[in-house]
């Protein structure tokens, strides 16, 4: 009878595409707002993700439930409940990956900017923690406003000086994953074909979809592109409208956020070419300290922020209105973070 080791090493083809838990290194994922709209179904599709081993929940409230929920699922992962304050160095410690999703949503009629005041200083608590007890952790932004949020997760790490920018990303997967499905829509191409840039921030105009790199190539007419820009950008608000005050997207969103971690861990792990769009850190592209693009995810993180590739004049101009309003987030993320 041969090992286990000695037989996946004669055929390390196999070893290379399984998933079994010995041919995946160890990987803990936190979820920090974890019993809420976007946790819940994010701690389900990491329940299910073979590349993680541990999965720590953590809410201030009701994590207990959602734990004993998940944790009944056969696959991979330990599953451990954290609640309240007391619990949250627990919950982060040794974590390679940490997703954040904590804080309030929007109801109609508010913009991503007026939910700063509670989550900003719910983003600063959590990322004081993460300094503390995790600093080397890969950290993936949810909580809005994004365009702010992760200026201000940088400022906690650079005063606690923990601050690594190639571990510091805010999620925007979501905006490629309308844009992937509105063009395919419009397009009428197999969605499951469709890759689209967006590239920005996370929020009205600062969203920029490049549907002139959209593949598989469609002529559309400009009108068309307009309109796909336009219900891209609106995206958020599309949902929150039709829940009417129930919240803002939840199940897309924990779909895109399980769809980022997966390819950050994938990183980590050494795949190659693994690339997403996400708003990092970002010198190469515009004046402004972060922006998000195409970055290629390496063991460390970012390993490479890519250039944003030719663009239509009607892109180019979108990139311009965007850098005045995108520019002032930033700044009012440093700020607060620096009271
Ligand atoms: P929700 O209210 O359903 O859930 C939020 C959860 O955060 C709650 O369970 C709450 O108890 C928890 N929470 C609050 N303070 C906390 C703290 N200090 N520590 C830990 N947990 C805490 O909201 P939701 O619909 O899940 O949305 C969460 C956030 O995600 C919102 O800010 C929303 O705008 C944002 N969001 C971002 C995107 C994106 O594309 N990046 C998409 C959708 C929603
Ligand atoms: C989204 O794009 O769905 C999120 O940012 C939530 C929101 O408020 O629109």
């Amino acid at each position: 009878i041969r090992s286990r080791s000695s037989s996946a090493a004669s055929r390390p083809h196999l070893l290379r595409r399984a998933y079994g838990s010995e041919s995946v290194p160890e990987r803990k994922v936190a979820v920090l707002g974890a019993a809420g709209g976007i946790g819940q179904p994010l701690a389900l599709l990491m329940k299910l993700n073979p590349l993680v081993s541990q999965l720590a929940l953590y809410d201030i409230a009701g994590t207990p439930g959602v734990a004993a929920d998940v944790g009944h699922i056969n696959t991979r992962s330990e599953v451990a409940g954290y609640v309240g304050e007391e619990q949250l160095g627990q919950a982060l410690e040794g974590s390679d990956v940490v997703i954040i999703p904590a804080g309030v949503p929007r109801k109609p009629g508010m913009t991503r900017d007026d939910l700063f005041n509670i989550n900003a200083g719910i983003v600063k608590s959590l990322c004081t923690a993460i300094a503390k007890y995790c600093p080397n952790a890969v950290v993936n932004m949810i909580s809005n406003p994004v365009n702010s949020t992760v200026p201000i997760a940088a400022e906690v790490f650079k005063k606690a000086g923990t601050y690594n920018e190639k571990k510091l990303f805010g999620v925007t997967t979501l905006d490629v994953v309308r844009a992937k499905t509105f063009y395919a829509g419009k397009a009428k191409v197999p969605v499951e074909e469709v890759n689209v840039p967006v590239v920005g921030g996370h929020a009205g105009i600062t969203i920029l979809p490049l549907f002139s790199q959209a593949v598989p190539k469609a002529n559309l007419a400009d009108e068309d592109i307009k309109a796909l820009t336009k219900r891209t950008q609106d995206g958020g608000t599309e949902v929150v409208e039709a829940k009417a005050g129930k919240g803002s997207a939840t199940l897309s969103m924990a779909y895109a956020g399980a769809l980022f971690a997966d390819a950050c861990l994938k990183g980590l792990n050494g795949v190659p070419d693994v690339v997403e769009c996400s708003f990092v850190q970002s010198s190469i592209i515009t004046e402004l300290p972060f922006f998000a693009s195409k970055v290629k995810l390496g063991k460390n993180g970012v390993e490479e922020v890519l250039e944003l590739g030719p663009m239509s004049d009607y892109e180019k101009q979108g990139l311009e209105i965007l850098i005045p309003e995108l520019k002032a987030s930033i700044e009012k993320g440093i700020k607060f973070a620096n009271q």
